[in-house]
């Protein structure tokens, strides 16, 4: 939804901007925009379609100015177009702003600027913050930069919403108010250069050291000075945090999509996110949680909530933990979750797990279980985002920073933390025999090897692409954690390939959706769980007679003459069968992608992070 970036230091900012927003492009792709300050005025250049457009817009080259911000957006308010492109500015263009978020009290905000005299030029939410500004500033007997953050402190106060702001004005040249509510804003810091993002990967070709900012807390920035203050704009001291990715962690180093890329990454990301955690010798260690038997055993259900792709992750940690530890676990969207009025208190231990940690509804849901008694673990990839700090306790995943829209190395990274939770708190609770713990932690440590060896599936899997890309319509099959994966697939294939896919229980497919099966319809299934599998196949052999072609994964010895395809992928034990079958998957939803010529890395009318509801 919406990158946001901003630069202030001795350098010429607008190459900065633009290199910084190719980088947060993931965020949004509908339009984008710049603005800086050359000889005490603002200079604002935007258009329709990608960032590279900026760079063929005349006059880009005379923007020489030292400060600036710059934005690439995801339409809400108003359709893509140069008006409603940000930044926006206020009728006296004194202020020029870039936001991500959403008004929700804007129709009433214009209302009142219109009745003051006030014109508004786009039909978004975002140009009532410029005027608001200029309104409460002409309002105040202050000229100094103090007035200036009086008037932007007052605008916030006005708005309901979600907002992550970057303010810059003719009247003070050399300074920039950022300020967030509800959406993700960090602030780079190096010597006397500062850098705005919505997420760190856009900028750590900068720096890796970060300012976080809490809601409604306000930053001033100059270019050798950041200054902070609450609310009430008394001053506030903040640290710095040193963020361990490296500036290649967010570049494509030779592959052709991050996608692919962060597909190959998965060894690597399962391993550090297992990191010391899992020994064969020891108890599974969660310094960040340190949970006693005694709290655990009040535990009577847990909940899991998500969006998107981490709820599926979600499904598969539900599949462990009640097996592991006997406590029931609810899996469920956010934005569901959020609206049923849950049943939650202080018996609940929620899980809310979300890659970027700034997504809007996982937020919102966390907050509620908070405020109905419930203990709270947030499981993110990113170290200081929002969910984290909302949060009792977080728990990271190492996948380093994930660029593709559509998720990869989270899921898989997120399946195993879920599957290492679930040793964890079993351990506790001592509702496992050793053999069996013993047991999945020697297959959780032979992982990346195994997914390594999957990879090998990539020629046969890139051959099946081409015979089904141009189809209309693919079904996936499972039963249990197989169908969970299922899911997972289908998703990832709607996301990038644009075919229509639905994913079915297996069981279930005879009470309707079998009618949907016709002649040369790809049928893919999942057959992980030795113990379902007869049952799954009896299935399958019911979508072959009606003509399907079918794909089939399995981490076991099957009839390869029953279906048009098998991949075989290395046995491992159910519960971490998401982690290998998926792999195939993912690779298939890519080479139809590709097969297609599609933009893998930002499909159609999706963002990489959901900060609006
Ligand atoms: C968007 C992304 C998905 C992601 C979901 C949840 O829909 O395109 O890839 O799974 O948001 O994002 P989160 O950052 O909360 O995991």
């Amino acid at each position: 939804m919406c990158g946001i970036v901003g630069y202030i230091g001795p350098e010429g900012a607008a190459p900065i901007l633009m290199d910084e927003l190719s980088r947060l492009e993931y965020r949004g792709y509908d339009s984008a925009g710049i603005s800086t300050i050359e000889k005490n005025k603002i200079s604002i250049m935007k258009d329709v379609g990608r960032v590279k457009n900026l760079y063929n817009l005349d006059g880009i080259d005379d923007l020489t100015g030292t400060i600036g911000i710059a934005h690439t957006r995801w339409a809400t308010h108003g359709k893509p177009s140069k008006e409603n492109s940000h930044p926006h500015q206020d009728n006296s263009k004194t202020f020029s702003v870039v936001h991500n978020g959403i008004i929700e009290n804007f129709h009433e905000l214009r209302n009142m600027l219109e009745e003051n005299g006030y014109n508004f030029l786009s039909q978004t939410d975002t140009e009532v913050i410029p005027n608001l500004i200029h309104y409460h500033y002409s309002k105040l007997q202050d000229n100094s930069v103090h007035g200036f953050l009086q008037a932007v402190r007052n605008c916030c106060l006005d708005l309901k919403g979600s907002f992550a702001i970057e303010v810059i004005s003719s009247l003070f040249p050399e300074n920039m108010i950022v300020v967030r509510k509800d959406s993700p804003l960090v602030i780079g810091t190096c010597e006397d250069e500062k850098y705005i993002s919505s997420d760190i990967p856009a900028i750590l070709s900068y720096t890796r050291d970060f300012y976080f900012l809490n809601d409604l807390e306000f930053a001033l920035l100059q270019n050798n000075k950041a200054t902070f203050f609450d609310t009430n704009l008394h001053e506030i001291n903040k640290q710095t945090n040193n963020i361990e990715w490296t500036a290649t962690a967010s570049e494509k180093n030779g592959y052709e999509d991050f996608m692919l890329k962060e597909i190959y990454e998965q060894p690597t990301a399962i391993r550090e996110t297992i990191g010391s955690k899992i020994s064969i010798d020891s108890k599974c260690n969660f310094e960040e949680l340190n949970f006693t038997k005694e709290y655990l055993s009040t535990i009577d259900k847990i909940y899991i909530i998500a969006c998107g792709t981490a709820m599926h992750a979600g499904l598969a940690g539900k599949n462990v933990i009640e097996k592991l530890c006997r406590i029931p676990v609810e899996v469920d969207i956010a934005s569901e979750f959020r609206y049923r009025s849950p049943i939650v208190n202080e018996k609940t231990l929620s899980i809310f797990i979300s890659q970027s940690g700034e997504t809007a509804d996982t937020i919102a849901a966390l907050k509620l279980a908070k405020h109905c008694g419930s203990k709270t673990i947030a499981i993110s990839n990113v170290i200081g985002s929002s969910i984290t700090r909302e949060a009792n306790y977080s728990i990271y995943t190492h996948a380093g920073p994930e660029i593709a829209v559509a998720s990869t190395k989270a899921y898989t990274s997120q399946v195993i933390l879920l599957n290492m939770l679930a040793v964890y708190f079993s351990e506790i609770l001592e509702t496992s025999d050793k053999d069996t713990i013993i047991s999945i932690k020697k297959e959780m440590l032979d992982l990346p090897k195994k997914i390594e060896e999957t990879f090998s599936c990539k020629d046969s899997i890139k051959e099946f692409a081409k015979k089904i890309y141009q189809e209309k319509d693919v079904f996936f099959l499972g039963r249990g954690i197989d169908e969970t994966i299922a899911k997972e697939a289908s998703l990832k294939l709607k996301e990038i390939s644009y075919i229509h896919s639905e994913s079915y229980a297996a069981g279930e497919l005879k009470h309707g959706s079998i009618a949907l099966i016709e002649n040369g319809v790809t049928v893919v299934t999942v057959l992980m769980d030795k113990s379902l599998m007869e049952k799954t196949i009896s299935n399958v052999q019911e979508v072959i007679s009606r003509g399907a072609k079918t794909l089939v994964i399995t981490c076991h010895p099957c009839d390869s003459n029953m279906f048009d395809e098998i991949i075989t992928v290395p046995y491992t034990i159910q519960y971490l069968s998401p982690i290998l079958a998926i792999i195939p998957l993912q690779l298939l939803a890519y080479y139809i992608s590709k097969e297609k010529g599609l933009d893998v890395d930002k499909p159609r009318n999706l963002a990489k992070s959901v900060t609006v509801e």
